[in-house]
Formats: structure tokens, sequence, C-alpha cells
């Protein structure tokens, strides 16, 4: 495994190794991917072998500009209104944290749809990765570049501890900006539905296209089925080793410490009134964290992974973790902590 820097002159190296079949991380403004060209199986087949991820778990295939869109994805069956909302979103939300499923031309290989007749489209905003994509073919097949059912990638150091060996390069483009994987939107099945909230909120899609549904509902995780027919969302995902459990922020104020315990909650106005309460009897180095001191959905999304990724270092007993309140990013910051808790 080689790591390069954002350079013109490694991103070029970097997209001459997609084009001869080899795996390449790179940043894109939500997490980490690890791309392999979106029309060679065999390097397809290398992504699900270095993540261990299962192969009915299909990919996110990014391109570098709206104008491939209609040469991957089959718009042909799309009725009007449907194919109007593609523009409206493509054209306000694109690039951006906005990946949209729709129905797949035979030239992307079965293999990265896991056999599916659809497939998910994503224009990242990250300059590297439309660089990287438009020096390639146009067409990177990229999931997030951690191992399967682990914390998604936000920093180079983090592909590399979960995934050295198995990958040839990584670019290495600092923290990413956003920090959370983008919304998954679904316009193949009826009402538009979310199938993913992430880095893009219901809200910025309903404000432009009108209700859409969200499964998950907001706040429920699915069971597992044994393989998932609608595919996506396994139950038990981005986990951090040490056990981690959500809590309301009734419940997060009213818990006494516990030694070994981390403490993260969503704001700097439930740790302080914690901290009135519970200071004197707090443990030696009991670690307090907040996703954002003043309560800003997009600030906790950008350092929730991160911080995990940290506090998963300390190796202690537990994490007790307060849910967002459901707005904005709220939902898909809770989505990765309910996740993360189901052991
Ligand atoms: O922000 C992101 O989306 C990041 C960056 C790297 O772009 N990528 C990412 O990929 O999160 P991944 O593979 O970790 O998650 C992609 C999700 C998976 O849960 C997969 O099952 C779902 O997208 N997916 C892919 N194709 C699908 C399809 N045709 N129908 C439904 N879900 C699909
Ligand atoms: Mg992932």
């Amino acid at each position: 495994m080689r790591l390069l820097s954002d350079t013109d002159a490694d991103i070029s190296l970097a997209a001459q190794s997609l084009k001869a079949g080899e795996l390449v991380a790179f940043p894109t403004e939500t997490v980490y991917g690890l791309g392999a060209d979106a029309f060679n199986p065999s390097a397809i087949a290398k992504v699900f072998e270095a993540k261990k991820r299962p192969y009915f778990d299909p990919l996110i295939i990014h391109i570098a500009d709206a104008d491939s869109l209609e040469r991957i994805a089959d718009l042909s069956t799309l009725d009007a209104a449907v194919l109007k909302k593609v523009e409206t979103l493509t054209g306000s939300l694109w690039p951006g944290p906005l990946t949209l499923i729709l129905p797949k031309k035979s030239l992307i290989p079965d293999i990265a749809t896991s056999g599916l007749k659809s497939l998910a489209l994503r224009l990242p905003a990250h300059p590297v990765a439309r660089k990287l994509i438009r020096l390639s073919t146009g067409a990177v097949a990229a999931p997030s570049a951690n191992r399967f059912g682990c914390l998604s990638p936000t920093r180079a150091a983090h592909v590399q501890e979960q995934l050295e060996g198995g990958i040839d390069f990584i670019i290495d483009g600092g923290r990413t900006g956003l920090g959370l994987e983008s919304t998954i939107l679904d316009l193949c099945s009826g009402l538009p539905r979310i199938l993913r909230p992430g880095g893009c909120s219901r809200e910025a899609i309903e404000e432009l296209i009108g209700r859409v549904e969200a499964s998950p509902a907001p706040g429920g995780i699915p069971a597992d089925p044994p393989r998932p027919s609608a595919p996506g969302q396994l139950k038990s995902h981005y986990a951090p080793r040490t056990p981690l459990s959500v809590y309301t922020r009734l419940e997060m104020i009213e818990a006494p410490p516990e030694a070994g315990t981390i403490y993260l909650f969503f704001d700097g106005v439930s740790r302080e009134t914690w901290l009135a309460r519970y200071a004197p009897l707090l443990p030696p180095s009991c670690p307090v964290h907040t996703l954002s001191e003043t309560g800003d959905t997009l600030d906790a999304a950008a350092v929730l992974f991160d911080l995990l990724h940290n506090l998963d270092r300390l190796s202690l007993k537990a994490i007790r973790a307060e849910l967002a309140p459901e707005l904005k990013l709220g939902p898909a910051i809770n989505d990765r902590l309910r996740r993360a808790a189901v052991r």
C-alpha cells in the first residue's frame, strides 16, 4: 500500500492505477471511499474482498459530472414526473452528499450492483474525488473505505488502520468535511424513499420535490433479513469496538457517572446540566465529550465518526451517547449511533 498526496501528479498516478484494475482509497466530502473502475468486474471483486463485504451489498457508482448520469443510468423507463424529480435534484443538490437509486444500464457489471436492476449513483463534491474520477474511466465504484461493519473513515489514517494490505493506494486529502455518508434516495419505486439518512437532509430534498418516505422510519432500525432484497441496510454497522448505547437527553442527564464509561453528549446544554448535578461524583479521568457545543447538527455530523474513532482507542468499558434532535442531520446522526449500538 502506498500513501499518495492530493497533488495533480499523485491523483493522475492513482487514476492510471484505477484504469489498470487496482484499488485506490480517496477522500470525498462525506467519508473516504475505496474505489475501483466501475466497468471492471475483477477490480470490483477486489473491493468486496478488501472490505470483507458480502457480495449481496451493492456499491455506489461515483461520477465526476452530471452529464455522465445517462451513460450509466437508464432513464428511459422512468415516467415524466420522476424524470423531472431527477432533474430537479441533480440540478440543485449535485455535486453533493445525495446518492440516487436509478435503473441501471448494462455496461455496469452485475457484481457492482449485486445483481440488481437498479444502481446507486453519486456525484461527489470533493475536488480530489472528481479529478480522480475524471482522469480514470469516468465511473468509480466505491463503498466507504472501512472494513465491513466498522466505523467509516474520515481520515486517510483510518483507512490505513482498517484496510492496510488489501489495497494499492490511499490519497490523503485530510479530514473529510461532512463526516457522514451520503443520503440514499430511491427513485425507482413509487414515492421517493430515503433508504439511508445522510449528509443531505430530508428537509432539503422535500423542499425541492415534495414529500418523500423514509425507510427505516425515523427512530426505527429494521431487523436484518437473511439476505436483504432491498439491500443496504444491515442493522449492525458503523460499530466501534467499545460497546455503545444510546439514550434520550433525559436519560443522559439523569444517569449518575460510572467508572470506565465515556459520556458523549449532543450539546453543551445537556453536558452542563449533567455536570451541574454530578461533577462531584465524577470518577477520575472520566471522558466527557460533546458533539456540538451549540447543538448544530451539521457540526455534530462532521465530528461524529472522527470522535468515535478516537474514543474507541481509549479501550474503556462503554460509551453512553445522547441522541440528536430529529431534524436536519439529526436523523442521520441517530441512524449511525443506533447502528453502532446494535451488537
Ligand atoms: O457518502 C457515501 O455515500 C460514501 C462515499 C464513499 O461516497 N459511500 C458509501 O458507500 O457510504 P457504502 O457502500 O458504504 O454504502 C452504500 C449503500 C449500501 O448500504 C448499499 O447497500 C446501498 O448503498 N446501495 C447500493 N446500491 C443500491 C441499490 N441499487 N439499491 C439500494 N441500495 C443500494
Ligand atoms: Mg459503508
